[in-house]
């Protein structure tokens, strides 16, 4: 499947229920027209997944994830989604280690590892997300701290399944801030990360890898991140709750 460019994902974090999801898709769908090279891919809450399925039901263009699960493939775990349930439930992708995951709720890289396994057993793409603090960058660590997170998850793994990962590159600070990420610090970003890559699997198979910017895109900037060296597409999420400004972004990508 060709994935690496452009990929439009959206993150719909704790927000629209199972009738929300219907309305943004009519809205959505009328005004992003089905292509071929484009990816379109949403994070609805787990609740939303089966309403969203339906409403995109025989677009091919618009695919489906989870925004988080559990390691454990089942058992005695109250309130978790474990990877096989997502798969069956329609999702093709999980994100793993989003900002909110390591700072709201305390994830720590050995769990965010465990949860990428998983994924990758249940054959769900994950998304690895990574990203500096405010304080990081000020400090000079943004590399290295991106480093760490890659290094934390992508050690244990065999060269195929990291080949077969997608990476998202989100600032902590530029996430919900209407900050972002200059194009050219987002492509300095994107390239430590390919050469990280390139590193583990070689120059082929890192250059398939695609890498997402995210971080408070949005209509007016969509373009020129998307323009900007090694970035593979973007992961959105306030501007990807409303019908017009997303397909505004995915129209930017061609
Ligand atoms: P915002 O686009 O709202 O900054 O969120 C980005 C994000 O966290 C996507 O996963």
């Amino acid at each position: 499947m060709p994935l690496r460019t452009p990929i439009l994902a959206g993150n719909w974090k704790m927000h629209l229920g199972p009738s929300d999801t219907e309305a943004f898709f009519e809205a959505f769908l009328a005004r992003h027209p089905e292509r071929a090279d484009g990816t379109v891919i949403f994070f609805p809450p787990s609740l939303s997944l089966a309403a969203a399925l339906r409403a995109a039901a025989g677009r091919s263009d618009v695919r489906f994830g989870v925004q988080n699960l559990y390691h454990e493939p089942a058992g005695a775990f109250t309130g978790e989604v474990s990877a096989p349930i997502a798969r069956d439930a329609g999702a093709e992708f999980a994100l793993v280690g989003h900002s909110e995951r390591r700072h709201v709720f305390g994830e720590t890289v050995p769990e965010t590892a465990r949860k990428t396994r998983a994924a990758l057993e249940a054959d769900l793409l994950p998304i690895l997300c990574v990203g500096e603090t405010l304080v990081e960058r000020r400090d000079g660590r943004a590399h290295a701290v991106v480093t760490d997170q890659l290094a934390g998850v992508l050690d244990g793994l065999p060269q195929a399944d990291i080949g077969a990962l997608l990476i998202a590159y989100e600032p902590v600070w530029a996430i919900g801030t209407g900050e972002t990420a200059s194009p050219q610090d987002a492509a300095d970003m994107h390239h430590h990360i390919r050469t990280d890559l390139v590193r583990r699997v070689g120059d082929e198979a890192a250059a398939k890898i695609p890498i997402l910017y995210g971080g408070s895109v949005k209509p007016d900037n969509a373009a020129e991140l998307l323009g900007a060296d090694q970035v593979d597409g973007v992961l959105v999420g306030g501007a990807s709750l409303k019908p017009h400004d997303f397909a505004a972004i995915c129209a930017a990508a061609y």
